[in-house]
């Protein structure tokens, strides 16, 4: 227990049907706050960081925060880099102790994709860490087209040579889903992650995990899916938390304080995902 590889927590969880959210994390509270929520609901748990935050939290210091909670902690965390776009961000990150990335080529045509996700594969395979990719085109929430559309879903075939093409360890399907808010309730195609599933024997990643319907998420879950992203709804549960404290004028104006006081309901929002997904 404590901090283990991203790759083995949802390898455990592909075999046994059941999902793990990785949180997208900003700082030591956004960190800290997982790791407890986790440890409250009995259940492991992923951390990921954007590569765009690096200006912000480091790699190197987003390894030692996640590392130093972790190794304390009754249940497994883990650590992964979310969407890198460039081989020389990934191995850098890869070199700070990330044992988790993904390498995210699929703005590129197929054959491109292929290509550049192999070099990545390659390159995490001399560090002994795991490597998400992702095929299909997962666009942005806001655009209802970007995820009713189908010809923008991942094919399950191409999937599958992807899959034999690269080595890659887990793979992010588009699938119905998008990031961000949705501008209309999504609709996941469930038929075809069972179908990529059934195929590509490893973990599926469903990525814009904030927003789809509960129901949606479990039955995912049991498809393949083992690892869900989620990002808006944590930072707004936490905003939002943060908020309260902040309007309440009989507060003082106290950061220590509002941290704290933020924490409890930001967790409750946290082990509730982690509870949803891991049922
Ligand atoms: P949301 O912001 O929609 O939860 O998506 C997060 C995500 O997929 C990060 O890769």
């Amino acid at each position: 227990m404590g901090y283990e590889k991203t790759g083995d927590i949802i390898r455990e969880a592909y075999k046994n049907n059941y999902g793990v959210p990785s949180f997208n994390i900003c700082n030591y509270e956004t960190i800290k706050f997982a790791v407890d929520a986790a440890e409250i609901a009995g259940k492991p748990v992923i951390v990921q960081l954007y590569p765009g935050f690096r200006d912000y939290i480091s790699f190197e210091i987003t390894v030692e925060i996640t590392r130093r909670l972790a190794e304390k902690a009754k249940v497994p965390v883990g650590l992964h880099l979310d969407h890198c776009h460039d081989i020389e961000t990934l191995k850098y990150a890869m070199r700070s102790g990330f044992l988790s990335v993904m390498y995210d080529g699929s703005k590129l045509p197929f054959e491109e994709n292929i290509k550049t996700t192999l070099e990545a594969s390659e390159a995490a395979k001399e560090f002994g860490a795991d490597l998400e990719a992702e095929l299909g085109n997962i666009g942005s929430a806001a655009d209802i087209s970007g995820y009713t559309d189908s010809s923008k879903f991942t094919d399950p075939d191409d999937a599958l040579k992807f899959l034999d093409e690269t080595g890659i360890n887990s793979l992010a399907v588009a699938v119905g889903n998008a990031h961000g808010d949705y501008a209309a309730t999504p609709n996941l195609d469930l038929a075809r992650i069972e179908k990529i599933s059934g195929l590509l024997k490893i973990p599926l990643v469903l990525h814009g995990g904030s927003g789809i319907p509960d129901e949606q998420l479990q039955k995912s879950v049991r498809l393949g899916i083992a690892k869900i992203n989620v990002a808006t709804d944590f930072f707004r549960a936490f905003q939002l938390a943060a908020s309260e404290y902040i309007n309440d004028k009989s507060k003082k104006e106290d950061i220590f304080a509002c941290m704290k006081a933020s924490k409890a309901k930001t967790m409750e929002f946290l082990a509730g995902k982690i509870n949803l997904f891991n049922y």
